[in-house]
C-alpha cells in the first residue's frame, strides 16, 4: 500500500494508502473512534469503526494515546466537514512507538514549562505553523536575491574581529588563541561585494548582550545583502522590495498557517510601498513631544541624541500601516564602518527600518566608509586594534568603490509576521541570557 502524506491526500481519493504519524487526540464511543493523526505535512481524521476493523483492532485503536505514533492504512475519502476536507476510513492500524504521560497536555502550560520542554513543545500546532512561516520567509529571501542577481556568500562564525561593537562578543577557545562568534558577516560579505557585485550571507550570529527583552536572543539569524556601487537611497529601496516580496509571499502560501495563529492577515496586506523614510531630527521631535504629551509613560522619555529604545520605536511606528526607515542617525551611537553624510558630517548614512504592530527594528543598514584615511581614523576613534582590521582596510586599498547593504533579522521579521509576542517562538531552540537547553 502506497505511503503518502496528509497534504497529498486529495490526489488519493477513493484509492487506500498508509499515512505514517502521531496521534494528536482522539475521541469516540464503543462502536467508532475518530483520530486525529499528525504527520508534520498536516492533520488526517481516521476514522476506525469496530464493525469494519474486528474487536480486537478497535480496542487497539481507542488505547493509542497523545504522541504515540502510528501507521493507519484505509481509504481516502472527500468530505466538507472533515478538518483539511479528507478523511481515512481505516482498515488496518498499527502502533509504532508508544506515549505513555506525554508531558503536554492541551490545558494551559506556562511559558518555562513549554521552553523545557521546546523538543516536545515543537509539535504542538501554534509552533508548528510558527515554524513553517519561519521556513517560507528563509526561501522568500533566498528566492528573492537570487532572483536579482546576487550570489549567496556564507561567512565565517569564528572571527578575529568585532564589527558591531566589543561589548557583546562571545568569545571561544580557538586553539592556543581566542576567537569571537561573528555579530554580522558584513565586512565579509564586503569583500564578496567586491568580487562578486551583489552577495548576501544568511547565517548565524552571536550577540552576548544582557538584554532580557522580547525581541533579543544571544543567537539569531541575520541576511546581509551587500552591494557595490549602491547608495542609500538605493540601500533603503532594496530593503523595501525583499519585505513586500516576504509579506506577499507568505500570504500566498502560508494562510492556513496564519489562520492557525489567529493572525489579522488585514494589518500584513496593509503594507505597501513606499514605505516612509523619516530623518532623525524628525522622529526625535516626534518622541520629545510625545514624552511631553505623556509624561507619566514609561519608556517614553527621549533625549535627542541617544538611539531609540523598544517603546520608542512602537511610538514611531504608531499610525503606520507600513515600516518606516528612520535616515540619519547621529554617527557616534552607530558602528565604525558607516559612512557619514558629506552635507551633515556628524551623521551616518545609514538606515533602520522600524516594523508595525511594535515589531521593532526589523533592519539596520548602511552606506560603508570607502575611503582608506577615513576609516583608519574610525577604527582609531572607536578604539578597535588596527591588526585584525588590515584585510578589511585592503579593501580600499584596492578598488574601493562606494558601497552599502543591510542585516535582516530573520526572528524578528518571522515574529512580526506571525504576530508572535516573544522572539524564542520565532527559532527551533531558542538561545537567550538565561536559557541554553534543550
Ligand atoms: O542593526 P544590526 O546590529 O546591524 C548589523 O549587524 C549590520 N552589520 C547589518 C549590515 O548592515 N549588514 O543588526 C541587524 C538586525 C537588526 O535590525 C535586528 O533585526 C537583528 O539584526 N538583531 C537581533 N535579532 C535578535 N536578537 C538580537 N539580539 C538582535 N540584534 C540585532
Ligand atoms: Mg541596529
Amino acid at each position: 500500500m502506497k505511503r503518502v502524506y496528509v497534504d497529498e491526500l486529495s490526489q488519493h481519493v477513493g484509492s487506500d494508502v498508509e499515512i505514517a504519524g502521531w496521534l494528536q487526540i482522539q475521541r469516540g464511543n464503543n462502536k467508532l473512534r475518530f483520530l486525529q493523526v499528525r504527520d508534520g505535512s498536516g492533520i488526517v481524521q481516521a476514522i476506525v469503526a469496530k464493525s469494519d476493523v474486528g474487536e480486537e483492532m478497535f480496542e487497539t485503536a481507542k488505547g493509542v494515546t497523545q504522541e504515540s505514533s502510528l501507521r493507519v492504512r484505509g481509504t481516502v475519502n472527500a468530505d466538507d466537514r472533515a478538518p483539511g476536507g479528507y478523511e481515512l476510513i481505516v482498515k488496518d492500524l498499527e502502533i509504532v512507538g508508544q506515549s505513555i504521560d506525554y508531558p503536554i497536555s492541551p490545558k494551559e502550560h506556562g511559558s518555562t514549562f513549554l521552553l523545557d520542554h521546546r523538543h516536545l513543545w515543537l509539535r504542538s500546532k501554534k509552533q508548528h505553523a510558527v515554524l513553517r512561516i519561519r521556513h517560507e520567509v528563509i526561501w522568500a529571501i533566498r528566492d528573492f536575491f537570487n532572483n536579482r542577481g546576487f550570489i549567496g556568500f556564507d561567512t565565517p562564525m569564528f572571527t578575529p574581529n568585532a564589527v558591531e561593537g566589543t561589548t557583546d562578543l562571545f568569545e571561544a577557545k580557538y586553539f592556543d588563541t581566542i576567537a569571537f562568534l561573528s555579530q554580522s558577516g558584513q565586512l565579509y560579505a564586503e569583500a564578496g561585494a567586491m568580487a562578486h557585485g551583489r552577495v548576501y550571507t544568511f547565517g548565524p550570529t552571536f550577540r552576548a548582550e544582557k538584554s532580557k527583552t522580547r525581541r533579543h536572543l544571544t543567537e539569531f539569524w541575520m541576511v546581509e545583502p551587500e552591494v557595490a556601487f549602491m547608495d542609500l537611497e538605493g540601500d533603503m529601496q532594496l530593503a523595501e522590495d525583499m519585505t513586500m516580496y516576504v509579506i506577499e509571499r507568505v500570504l500566498d502560501k502560508r494562510r492556513d498557517e496564519l489562520d492557525m495563529l489567529e493572525r489579522d492577515v488585514s494589518k500584513l496586506e496593509a503594507v505597501s510601498g513606499p514605505f516612509r523614510r523619516m530623518h532623525y531630527d524628525k522622529a526625535a521631535d516626534i518622541l520629545v513631544k510625545y514624552a511631553a504629551e505623556h509624561p507619566d509613560e514609561e519608556g517614553a522619555p527621549f533625549t535627542p541624541g541617544d538611539d531609540f529604545g523598544g517603546r520608542h520605536e512602537s511610538i514611531l511606528t504608531m499610525n503606520s500601516d507600513s515600516p518606516i526607515m528612520i535616515t540619519h542617525f547621529p554617527a557616534e551611537i552607530k558602528a565604525f564602518y558607516m559612512k557619514r553624510d558629506p552635507d551633515e558630517p556628524d551623521r551616518a548614512l545609514g538606515f533602520d527600518m522600524i516594523g508595525t504592530e511594535d515589531a521593532g527594528e526589523l533592519i539596520g543598514g548602511s552606506v560603508r566608509e570607502d575611503s582608506y584615511d577615513v576609516l583608519v581614523s574610525r577604527i582609531k576613534e572607536h578604539s578597535l586594534p588596527m591588526e585584525p582590521f588590515e584585510w578589511y582596510l585592503d579593501l580600499r586599498r584596492y578598488g574601493s568603490v562606494p558601497h552599502a547593504g543591510f542585516g535582516l533579522g530573520l526572528e524578528r521579521t518571522v515574529k512580526w509576521i506571525t504576530g508572535r509576542d516573544h522572539l524564542r517562538e520565532c527559532i527551533p531552540f531558542p538561545r537567550m541570557m538565561y536559557r541554553m537547553k534543550p
